[in-house]
């Protein structure tokens, strides 16, 4: 499953300003004044007059309610490549739009968490009244309290600030492989795999009329000393070895082939799966080789493909590697402790 990562990576909009945030909080305020109206939680914030107190919330572990449009829902699911095998959690599940599409029109199973009782219920109304409450359910939790390890696919549609918070948790909890899919608002240096901008005439809030929808694979732990043996362009089947350092899901690092540096030019970890180009120079000149190996602990297995022209390779043949030395991952921050 590669993603088209790379042609984006450097086009991200700016985390949104202040600005934008608050056109969300305006607009919650206007039509859902629910979340507005739970709970004062402002860090550092000015106490507000007693009459106010309990009329203004701003919690920086929290997003008011503004839906996802039904165009972006649909979206996020088909960049999640949600299907009938998945289990789908929504972090701030408002009416339950994503879970109960997941479940209506794709045959997903999954549920969804919202602070809000009544956003809560209406979900709950909603999905029997769909006739998919076998299959879903909304439950009134805190994002921060969820158990995500069941999850394949996890949706959110949160302030940047939770996004981030909510971060080194889905990092720490989905299982390699697992996908995550944001509506309009990212994790910062941990960049999207795939990320498509939408047209959305009827949406006013964020960047009014459009939505952006990001998707990442939480990746596995591929850093370390990787030795094997594979076929190069020219036939010969040599000793390779690539030193790896992972930041995310992207590599760097060296590799060696028959014992002479070659050229790492572009590695990743898309789940289990290590995907490494490298060029070596073969009979004067530099050739590019393509290795797809799916990692098992230690051992990996894949295909290497080599030649500068497609589609026809020079070469095309097994490639069997082991780890002989593990380096650690930087997923980002660890799960703050509690
Ligand atoms: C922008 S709405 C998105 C609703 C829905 N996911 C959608 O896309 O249509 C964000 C929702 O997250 C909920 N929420 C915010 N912070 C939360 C938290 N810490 N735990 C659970 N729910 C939260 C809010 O109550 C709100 O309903």
């Amino acid at each position: 499953m590669k993603s088209s990562g790379s042609a984006f990576r450097n086009v991200l909009p700016a985390v949104p300003s202040s600005g934008r945030r608050s056109a969300l909080f305006a607009l919650a305020a206007g039509s859902a004044g629910a979340v507005l109206g739970s709970a004062v939680h402002a860090q550092g914030a000015a106490r507000p007059p007693e009459a106010a107190r309990d009329a203004v919330v701003i919690r920086f572990d929290s997003s008011p309610y503004v839906p996802t449009p039904q165009k972006v829902v649909d979206e996020m699911l088909r960049m999640g490549r949600v299907g009938a095998k998945d289990f789908i959690v929504d972090l701030g599940s408002g009416d339950g739009r994503i879970i109960i599409t997941a479940a209506q029109r794709l045959s997903a199973r999954g549920f969804g968490v919202d602070l809000d009782p009544e956003l809560v219920r209406q979900a709950n109304a909603l999905a029997k009244q769909e006739g998919v409450a076998d299959r879903v359910e909304f439950f009134q939790r805190d994002i921060f309290k969820t158990d995500l390890t069941k999850a394949d696919v996890v949706t959110m549609y949160l302030l940047p600030e939770v996004n981030m918070m909510a971060r080194p948790k889905l990092l720490a909890e989905l299982r390699p492989g697992a996908r995550v899919v944001t509506h309009d608002y990212h994790f910062e240096d941990w960049l999207p795999d795939e990320r498509i901008t939408l047209d959305v005439p009827e949406k006013k809030v964020g960047t009014p009329g459009l939505a952006y929808v990001y998707l990442w694979i939480v990746p596995g732990q591929g850093a370390g000393r990787w030795q094997g043996k594979m076929p190069v362009a020219g036939g010969q089947v040599l000793p390779v070895e690539f030193n790896l350092e992972q930041r995310f899901q992207i590599m760097t690092g060296s590799v060696s082939v028959g014992g002479k540096p070659a050229k790492l030019v572009f590695a990743e970890m898309i789940g289990n799966d290590l995907s490494v180009i490298f060029s070596t120079e073969v009979g004067g000149r530099q050739v590019r080789h393509e290795l797809l190996a799916t990692t098992r602990g230690d051992a990996a297995t894949g295909t290497v493909r080599a030649g500068n022209e497609t589609p026809a390779p020079l070469l095309q043949g097994q490639a069997v590697l082991s780890r002989t030395a593990r380096r650690a991952a930087y997923l980002g921050e660890a799960v703050p402790s509690k």
